[in-house]
């Protein structure tokens, strides 16, 4: 990465999601754990989640989602001079996955490196991003959120097992020599929390051994309470001072994409700010917390959906392990019909995860999931008695 001028402002001018095509539904979980489909809507407000297939990782999703952020962009894959990847469920601990990113979009000159913030890992990248491109490091940044936490979870654990999924979102930033509106930032760490949310086991304080997986540390935990207490506070306190440090009011902001953790934190929010649910996004019903991905795709279904215009006020916001959190206050000034489109032109097998040369490979498919997996995809028509000898068809994903 060359520096280029320095002091530019910026503009969000991509914007793409990646969802396996595979539901866990809340009667899948029933079968699993004791819980019911009436428990995990209330509590949470999530119906299902969707699951990687078993040769999907968080590398080759959130390529989809950033090739396809770079064509809403309208730009070539090459034009990206850098390549931030927020994830918790990386692929290997080395290389990063931003590094695997890079060689499956086809990239040969960006820097590529990951951005650790749990679930607030896509806004610490944006913030990252932007502070890039104003000190004149960066002309267009690729800013992936990416997870595949369903094979992180304890299928015993009925408190955290009903709540995640996977899934990728990205966006691109770019310089402009444009003016445009103010953006705010606001990110905020606090260790107390740092035990609310963990996965204890596979880091150097405690490297994977079959002792640490017998006592399955290698599997997310959660206070739920804790951590519940700690997003309605946060959430709230972060997005505001975002909004102040981009010189509105709150009443001035047209939609917020938050965090889809639990649809009660975002009413507890609406509540706390005294904002109607209007002006904010939920689509944790259909996802549940897909952590880093969870507001890029938020936010690119928001745009596709039509719910952004330009010259609209948005505040992006997200909490997580750490406790993490941060929020972006922007301007909207891209084409939203642009979304779509760059949806349209990219498909899975447009990139390319390269294997090791020697990889002994293991099945990555935790058991208690290999039932769903093996199912026939929604949506996925097969044909074989229609047509003898034709392949099959193509699986069905957005
Ligand atoms: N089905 C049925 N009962 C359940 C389930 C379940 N899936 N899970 C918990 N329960 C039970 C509990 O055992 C408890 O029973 P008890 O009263 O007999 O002891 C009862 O339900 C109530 O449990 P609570 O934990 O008080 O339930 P709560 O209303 O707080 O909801 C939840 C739990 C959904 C986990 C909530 O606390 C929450 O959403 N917390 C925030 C979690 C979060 O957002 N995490 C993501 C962080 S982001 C990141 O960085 C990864």
């Amino acid at each position: 990465m060359t520096p280029t001028a320095p002091s530019r402002s910026v503009r969000l001018t991509g914007w793409g999601r990646y969802a396996p095509a595979q539901v866990l539904t809340n009667a899948d979980l029933e079968r699993m754990v004791d819980t019911s489909d009436e428990w995990i809507v209330t509590r949470t407000g999530i119906r299902e989640r969707r699951v990687a297939a078993a040769h999907e990782t968080s590398a080759s999703m959130g390529a989809v989602a950033g090739l396809r952020a770079i064509r809403t962009a309208g730009l070539g894959v090459d034009e990206v001079d850098l390549i931030l990847v927020a994830t918790l469920t990386p692929d290997h601990w080395m290389p990063s996955t931003a590094a695997l990113v890079k060689e499956a979009i086809g990239n040969t000159r960006a820097a590529a490196f990951d951005v650790a913030a749990a679930c607030s890992g896509f806004v610490y990248a944006y913030a990252t991003a932007t502070a890039y491109i104003t000190a004149g490091l960066a002309r267009n940044v690729l800013v992936v959120g990416t997870e595949l936490l369903t094979r992180f979870l304890d299928y015993t654990d009925r408190s955290t097992c009903i709540l995640f999924g996977d899934g990728a979102g990205a966006v691109v930033l770019s310089a402009s020599d444009e003016p445009t509106a103010p953006v705010g930032i606001e990110l905020t760490t606090d260790p107390q929390g740092a035990y609310m949310i963990w996965l204890p086991a596979g880091g150097s304080k405690a490297p994977p051994s079959q002792e640490t997986i017998a006592k399955g540390q290698h599997l997310i935990r959660m206070e739920g309470r804790e951590t519940y207490r700690f997003a309605t506070r946060t959430l709230a306190s972060t997005g505001l001072a975002a909004v102040a440090r981009a010189g509105w009011t709150q009443d001035q902001v047209d939609l917020i994409i938050p965090h889809q953790a639990n649809i009660r934190i975002i009413e507890a929010v609406a509540k706390g700010l005294d904002l109607p649910m209007d002006r904010f996004f939920v689509n944790v019903d259909r996802y549940g917390n897909t952590s880093a991905a969870s507001v890029p795709i938020a936010l690119a279904e928001a745009v596709n959906e039509g719910r952004v215009r330009q010259g609209d006020r948005l505040v992006l916001v997200a909490f997580g392990a750490g406790f993490t959190s941060g929020a972006v206050a922007l301007e909207w000034t891209a084409d939203p019909t642009r979304g779509p489109l760059g949806e349209a032109s990219v498909s899975p097998g447009d990139v390319h995860v390269r294997q090791p040369a020697d990889w002994d490979s293991v099945d990555p498919i935790p058991p208690a999931l290999a039932e769903v997996l093996a199912r026939p995809l929604p949506g996925h028509m097969d044909l074989s008695d229609v047509v003898p000898g034709e392949p099959a068809h193509a699986a069905h994903t957005v």
